[in-house]
């Protein structure tokens, strides 16, 4: 892959700050609402998930739990999921009897968070949600039912706010799409 350029290789800019601010906030006032008379537990999907998390649970204002995990799709192209999972970081905390909110930074094909929701199931949460900040409808091979979702997008391969091409990308502040050059000098 050639050097990537942050703001030089952005054909367009999806999702500005001043949306993911404003989305950011009003989920976590949801969130605030609905888990008001008990404690809970977020558990987040590094590494795309990990701006979305660190703003949502800051506009969380009800006492809540964090953990972790780390999961990777086996093989296929840079920006396909193949839709075998692997566990790379498991959660550092039983999640029995608790109400656990997954936040997941974008849900494309569905296949990631289907197996994660199986996984996270068999533990014997109290309850289990899903929060995503992105959702891809146009590519979804299996049904997830969203509870919390931020915007729903178009069919097209975005990076920014945690989202990556070849692990790069991530620290642009919204969501954008990548020039086609990008892609095809890799
Ligand atoms: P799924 O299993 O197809 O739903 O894919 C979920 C994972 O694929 C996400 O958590 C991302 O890591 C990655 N992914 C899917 N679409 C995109 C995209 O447009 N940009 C960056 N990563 C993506």
């Amino acid at each position: 892959m050639r050097t990537p350029h942050l703001v030089d290789d952005i054909a367009e800019v999806l999702v500005s700050e001043d949306q993911l601010r404003h989305k950011v906030a009003e989920l976590g006032a949801r969130l605030s609402a609905d888990y008001a008379s008990r404690p809970l537990t977020l558990v987040s999907v590094l590494k795309g998930s990990l701006p979305f998390m660190a703003d949502l649970m800051r506009a969380i204002t009800i006492p809540l739990t964090l953990d972790l995990m780390e999961v990777s799709s086996y093989g296929g192209a840079v920006t396909q999921t193949s839709g075998l999972v692997r566990i790379l970081k498991d959660l550092s905390a039983s999640i029995e009897g608790k109400d656990v909110v997954i936040v997941e930074d974008i849900i494309d094909t569905g296949l990631t968070l289907n197996y994660l929701m199986r996984y996270l199931r068999g533990k014997n949460p109290q309850s289990l949600k899903i929060c995503a900040l992105l959702d891809k409808p146009a590519r979804r091979l299996v049904d997830i039912d969203i509870d919390y979702r931020g915007f729903s997008i178009p069919d097209r391969f975005v990076i920014g706010y945690g989202l990556d091409y070849a692990e790069f990308y991530r620290n642009l502040p919204f969501i954008g799409v990548l020039r086609p050059e990008v892609y095809g000098a890799s």
